[in-house]
């Protein structure tokens, strides 16, 4: 594995790959890398010839009383990982190589709608600072396919939103949820959990879960689920931010008619803030 800190030495090597007919993916992360990353990287290994991870804390996707200071940096180890997973090439830029203006110049990529609501509402800017980073990252690496873990569903979604609307010529692909052996999703922000939080999480998505059942049995009162199941994480002292069910493909409120669905929850457990989604078909 190569490790390029610059845009020009990346594109330089890229170019001579692309030339020779080698497909190119990248895995876009924040780095302090776990099973959830590595199961994209694997994903990417096995459906191209080169396959590209960045590593990029983005100053822009984090709120002013978020923990971009304190997000977890451990680049020696994240290399260390991606050298077993026989990855390519790590992008490793600074700040000032992605972002050449201060932030307030930078030109931001807004994607409407799909945004407003969950993660949109509850972390202002966060999306913007998202779509352009990533853009911005599709136009460095030009992959022919780019990969997203679907635990951080509204992202992915955000994403593949941005590609069709700006007619990129990127194939986006999502990867399921990595969980620990007690059903949490895997997070970077996880180490943030006491032990005793760490026992309480595994029930958020165990009440996913449990929703989904009841509605594939025929439960169609929406509200009623969602509230209950907000009354059940409070009793074990979760404060949950949203907890919705949506069309899994526009996350606009679920119709009588809408087969294909997500249960989308974000919940503040100690210090940490939580997410995880569950996807099914009503009609299975
Ligand atoms: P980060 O939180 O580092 O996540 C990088 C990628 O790993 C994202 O696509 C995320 O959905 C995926 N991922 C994280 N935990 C996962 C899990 N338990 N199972 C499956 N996939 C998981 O998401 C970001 O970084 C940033 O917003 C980024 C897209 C890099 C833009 O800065």
């Amino acid at each position: 594995m190569i490790t390029i800190t610059e845009v020009s030495e990346l594109r330089d090597k890229l170019s001579t790959h692309r030339v020779a007919g080698r497909s190119i993916s990248l895995v876009p992360t924040m780095g302090n890398l776990h099973e959830g990353h590595l199961e994209l990287i694997r994903a990417a290994r096995k459906d191209s010839d080169i396959v590209v991870c960045s590593i990029f804390v983005n100053p822009l996707q984090f709120g002013p009383d978020e923990d971009l200071d304190n997000y977890p940096r451990t680049i020696d180890e994240d290399s260390e990982k991606l050298i077993q997973e026989t990855c390519d090439v790590l992008f490793l830029p600074s700040v000032s190589e992605i972002y050449s203006n201060s932030l307030s110049e930078q030109t931001i990529i807004k994607v409407p709608s799909i945004t407003v609501e969950f993660c949109g509402s509850g972390r202002p800017g966060h999306f913007d600072g998202v779509a352009t980073v990533v853009c911005k990252l599709f136009n460095m690496v030009q992959p022919d396919i780019a990969y997203f873990g679907l635990k951080d569903y509204q992202q992915f979604l955000t994403i593949r939103k941005l590609v069709r609307d700006l007619s990129l010529n990127i194939d986006i692909k999502g990867v399921e949820i990595q969980r620990d052996r007690r059903g949490l999703a895997l997070s970077s922000r996880n180490s943030y959990l006491t032990e005793v939080e760490l026992e309480s999480a595994p029930l958020i998505q165990a009440t996913l879960r449990e929703i989904a059942e009841n509605i594939v049995k025929g439960a169609a009162n929406f509200d009623v689920l969602e509230q209950e199941a907000v009354s059940n994480l409070s009793r074990q002292g979760m404060d949950t931010e949203y907890l919705a069910i949506r069309n899994a493909e526009n996350l606009k409120p679920a119709g009588e008619d809408d087969d294909n669905l997500v249960i989308l929850t974000a919940v503040k457990l100690g210090k940490c803030r939580l997410i995880d989604n569950i996807r099914f078909n009503r009609k299975p």
